[in-house]
């Protein structure tokens, strides 16, 4: 019997990160769910305790010590995971025009969306480089799409996926040695949560569908791409 897979998720106690995990776990892999705050992990709690593999832990990642420090105990148990999903992110400038941006909410964002899925690459993608193997999804968004840019505001939020887009495609060609280590974006859509608002129209579900697909793609299958709904989305 093959050993169980390893999936780390982040921002996992709502919303599609929540769903994200109830999705692996369906597909019997074991999953390290991360939550700023362990008074935040009910529904994880839960799952925990009617038998299913989650282990929840605690992560800032805009904290280069807090990702410093869950990284060690991660490694305490797997040398390196199969699954790194880059799911926490914050919008904290909905529709605020760029040149009413306060420069501080734009590093805020920056912090999260960004350097913090840099941070948890840096930690956990040498490990995927040593075994040979490994999956990465950046939870990107439409929003950051050049293409989709005709209409302006919320330019922190959608700068910062831009640039993950980008961190996603470059990290995937430094990693072209490396066969079965696979970097890729996911859109999830506009979906009901704390971020998207009472009025999207998606679930949960339906917006992690995608990013659980990447996670679990087979070797050979492509490294570098932005997804929507298991199909090719333009940058
Ligand atoms: N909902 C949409 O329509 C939509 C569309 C496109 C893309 N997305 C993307 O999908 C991802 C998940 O969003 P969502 O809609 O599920 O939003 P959400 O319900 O607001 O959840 C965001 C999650 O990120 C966590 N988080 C925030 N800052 C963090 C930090 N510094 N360190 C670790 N975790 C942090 C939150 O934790 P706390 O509970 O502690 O705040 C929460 O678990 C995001 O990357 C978002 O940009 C969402």
């Amino acid at each position: 019997m093959s050993k169980p897979k390893t999936a780390i998720v982040t921002g996992a106690n709502r919303g599609i990160g929540l769903e994200t995990v109830r999705q692996l776990v369906a597909q019997n892999i074991r999953v390290i769910a991360t939550v700023r705050s362990l008074a935040d992990a009910e529904a994880l709690r839960d799952m925990a305790r009617q038998g299913l593999p989650v282990f929840v832990d605690v992560l800032d990642v805009s904290s280069t010590d807090s990702v410093k420090g869950f990284a060690e105990r991660v490694h305490e148990s797997v040398e390196a995971v199969d699954i790194l999903i880059n799911n926490a992110g914050v919008a904290l400038d909905k529709w605020v025009p760029a040149l009413e941006l306060d420069i501080d909410v734009w590093r805020q964002t920056m912090e999260v969306n960004l350097y913090g899925v840099l941070r948890m690459c840096q930690a956990f993608v040498p490990g995927m480089k040593k075994v040979g193997h490994g999956r990465v999804v950046n939870v990107s968004s439409e929003l950051g799409s050049l293409t989709g840019m005709s209409v302006g505001s919320s330019v922190a939020y959608r700068s910062s996926k831009t640039a993950l887009n980008s961190l996603t495609a470059l990290l995937a060609c430094e990693l072209k040695d490396y066969p079965d280590v696979l970097v890729n974006a996911s859109c999830p859509g506009w979906v009901k949560t704390e971020l998207g608002g009472a009025d999207a129209p998606l679930t949960p579900a339906q917006g992690a569908d995608t990013a659980v697909w990447l996670a679990t793609l087979p070797a050979g299958i492509g490294s570098g791409g932005l997804y929507r709904e298991r199909g090719v989305w333009p940058w």
